[in-house]
């Protein structure tokens, strides 16, 4: 489930910690390690430097320069390159304030890298985050709200037989595994006929007003996944259907997750999706994400290559990033996956799943009541907007491709200290901080290179 619907702030959600094993595996990959000095007075570093005469030295000046006494230093190979060595040390905490000065000179003057360690260490922990496809099972178990548990303005909420129902899915869910089938499930006369009503109403709309790429794909999933008026299509045959097309998969979520879990899904091109359906009494209402969202908005986009490599780029950009670019980057999913618009030759077009699975707001998009503004992440990703209510403005992008670019442009001002790569050989997200796995990624171009020139030149 995502935030589409019930917002999540910032740091409402705890972030997963890590186990012994997995500290241990990510040592080799991540940035310098934290140090847990007990004692408060004394501030340490860690700066490295290129080998070479009077380095040292004039680093050294640089601390003498303010009158700061080293208490301690130590120096050692750089993990990162082989033509650097790395420097620790530690300062007496009363020259605190001029470290400052000097840590601003070996960055700019003399070093470029530099790892404060026992003083302020929030500014420089880096939030836990998955490391392959297999970690989002954690997600699981760390869920803000059970499916179960419903506001006393749900339009099931004195319904006992809804609410058992709804425990049911969340249950299947909460047991879930990665790479286990989604287990199928038998759907009711009364929800079936809840979904055909949706589905019959929504079908009429989306020739004129979903996007080119909605359009293609929909036929597709009524030929191969049984989307019909009379069936709701079971999500492991959905699922598997997307990981034919793009490699994105679904994956069953028993409530809320945190913008940040659901973010990092994204990154390994999976999606949380519900597995309930709304409640019989409004069949065109639901103040939270279900079954019609995730498989009339959501789907047939995640089976467009283009969409799919733009979804995983705000996921990938959101792995490891502070609180508040969390907060930008869930914003930029608002306006793009749940709620965006796209030019389509003259026209304007919906690709938001919040649009495509809603008949009043899907036609009201379209029309001039709304404002319309170019998609730009730097000012979509602090737009306010309200939750319970037809959205007064929407971003239009230009195509996937460019919100792509844009996305990975926005991710490029993100500050943590490395970035990502995505190897869907092994399913998981490489760190590139080091020499070596930057050697790996240019063999790896290389290598796709060879095969481009080779087909270029055959079909010379
Ligand atoms: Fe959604």
């Amino acid at each position: 489930m995502d935030a589409a619907y019930k917002r999540v702030n910032g740091n409402s959600g705890q972030d997963a910690q890590p186990n012994e094993q997995d500290k241990v595996k990510r040592r080799g990959s991540m940035y310098l390690e934290e140090e847990t000095s007990k004692k408060n007075e004394v501030v340490s570093c860690i700066f490295s430097l290129k080998e070479e005469v009077g380095a040292l030295a004039r680093a050294l000046r640089l601390f003498e320069e303010k009158g700061i006494n080293l208490t301690h230093i130590e120096s050692r190979p750089s993990r990162v390159s082989q033509e650097q060595y790395e420097f620790f040390i530690s300062v007496d905490s009363n020259c605190s304030p001029a470290l400052d000065d000097v840590i601003e000179c070996l960055r700019t003057q003399i070093s470029g890298q530099v790892h404060e360690l026992s003083r302020n260490k929030q500014k420089d922990t880096v939030p836990w985050f998955p490391n392959d496809i297999q970690d989002l099972d954690r997600f699981a178990n760390q869920i803000l709200s059970y499916g179960s548990e419903l506001d006393a303005d749900h339009p099931g909420f004195t319904d006992p037989v809804y609410r058992s129902r709804r425990k049911e899915f969340a249950d299947i869910a909460y047991n879930y595994r990665h790479g286990q089938p989604i287990p199928r499930v038998e759907y009711t006369e009364d929800e079936k006929a809840t979904w055909g009503t949706v589905f019959k109403e929504l079908k009429t709309l989306y020739p004129t007003h979903a996007c080119r790429e909605h359009n293609r794909v929909f036929p597709l999933l009524e030929k191969y996944c049984g989307y019909r008026q009379d069936n709701i299509p079971q999500l492991e045959d959905v699922s598997r259907f997307l990981q034919s097309c793009t490699g994105f998969r679904l994956r069953p979520v028993a409530g809320l997750l945190s913008s940040r879990d659901f973010l990092a899904g994204l990154a390994f091109r999976v999606f949380h999706s519900t597995q309930y359906i709304r409640h019989g009494s409004k069949p065109t209402y639901t103040p939270e994400p279900d079954i019609c969202h995730e498989l009339l908005g959501h789907v047939p986009l995640f089976a467009d290559s283009g969409f799919a490599q733009f979804s995983q780029e705000i996921g990938l950009a959101s792995l490891g990033a502070p609180d508040e670019y969390i907060e930008k980057l869930a914003t930029v999913y608002w306006f793009t996956v749940e709620f965006g618009l796209c030019k389509q030759g003259s026209d304007t077009r919906a690709f938001g799943a919040g649009l495509l699975s809603s008949f009043g707001e899907l036609q009201y998009c379209l029309t001039d009541k709304p404002k319309l503004l170019p998609f730009d992440p730097e000012k979509t990703s602090v737009q306010k907007y309200p939750i319970t209510e037809y959205q007064p403005v929407y971003f239009v992008a230009e195509s996937f491709e460019d919100a792509k670019d844009r996305v990975r442009k926005f991710a490029g001002t993100i500050p943590r200290p490395f970035s990502v790569r995505y190897n869907p050989y092994t399913q998981s997200v490489e760190v590139l901080d080091n020499t070596q796995q930057l050697s790996n990624l240019a063999n790896s171009i290389k290598s796709e290179m060879g095969k481009l020139c080779e087909a270029l030149k055959k079909l010379e």
